[in-house]
């Protein structure tokens, strides 16, 4: 592996993730995006990440920052149960894959931080995301990047919602 380099995705890039994801082994424990979905993401300004080995993508992530009265309405919709009361803006890791070939060396772990990164300097406090909970790869890393259980819900399988303050004392609920 040479040196990997991060760019913003757009629109222009929509076949070269389409091309990647074709080139990846069916995805247990997550959902294929499509054209259209990571199109509607760009649309709606969500941040698209990208790496990149020697200019082919080799991974990408993506960051939907969401306002707290968005939030109430995506709860719903995923019946997500969590004893937490009161939630700010929070920024929301989505998706990420990384290609076959390049799993193990840490570009999970690096994506998580990029987007911890962007979400802290677009003024977000705090930032969660779901994951399924036979996905060990991403919950180990979840877990040790200082991520918290504080919720779960029921879409298609059992999906644990993980949560983490970007800065100062944490108030997410920890169900261990
Ligand atoms: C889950 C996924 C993103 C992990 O990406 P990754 O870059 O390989 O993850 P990392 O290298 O940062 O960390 C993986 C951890 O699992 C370990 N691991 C062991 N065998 C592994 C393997 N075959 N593949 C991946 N990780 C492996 C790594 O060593 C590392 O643990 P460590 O830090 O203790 O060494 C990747 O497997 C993937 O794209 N899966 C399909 C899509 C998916 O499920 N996405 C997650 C949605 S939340």
């Amino acid at each position: 592996m040479g040196k990997i380099d991060y760019h913003v995705l757009n629109e222009n890039h929509l076949s070269l993730i389409t091309k990647m994801l074709s080139e990846c082994a069916p995805l247990k424990y997550a959902q294929s995006d499509t054209p259209e979905t990571l199109q509607k993401y760009i649309e709606q300004g969500q941040l698209v990440l990208g790496l990149f080995d020697n200019n082919e993508l080799i991974a990408y992530a993506i960051l939907s920052m969401r306002m707290a009265e968005d939030l109430e309405e995506f709860f719903q919709k995923y019946n997500l149960i969590t004893d937490r009361k009161e939630w700010g803006h929070v920024g929301t890791l989505l998706n990420c894959v990384v290609k076959d070939e390049y799993r193990g060396y840490g570009l999970q772990k690096y994506l998580i931080e990029l987007r911890e990164t962007v979400a802290k300097n677009s003024g977000y406090n705090e930032i969660f995301t779901s994951v399924h909970e036979r996905n060990i790869y991403s919950i180990n890393n979840l877990k040790k990047a200082g991520y918290k259980q504080c919720g779960r819900h029921h879409i298609g399988g059992e999906w644990l919602l993980f949560g983490k303050a970007l800065e100062g004392p944490t108030c997410f609920v920890v169900q261990d």
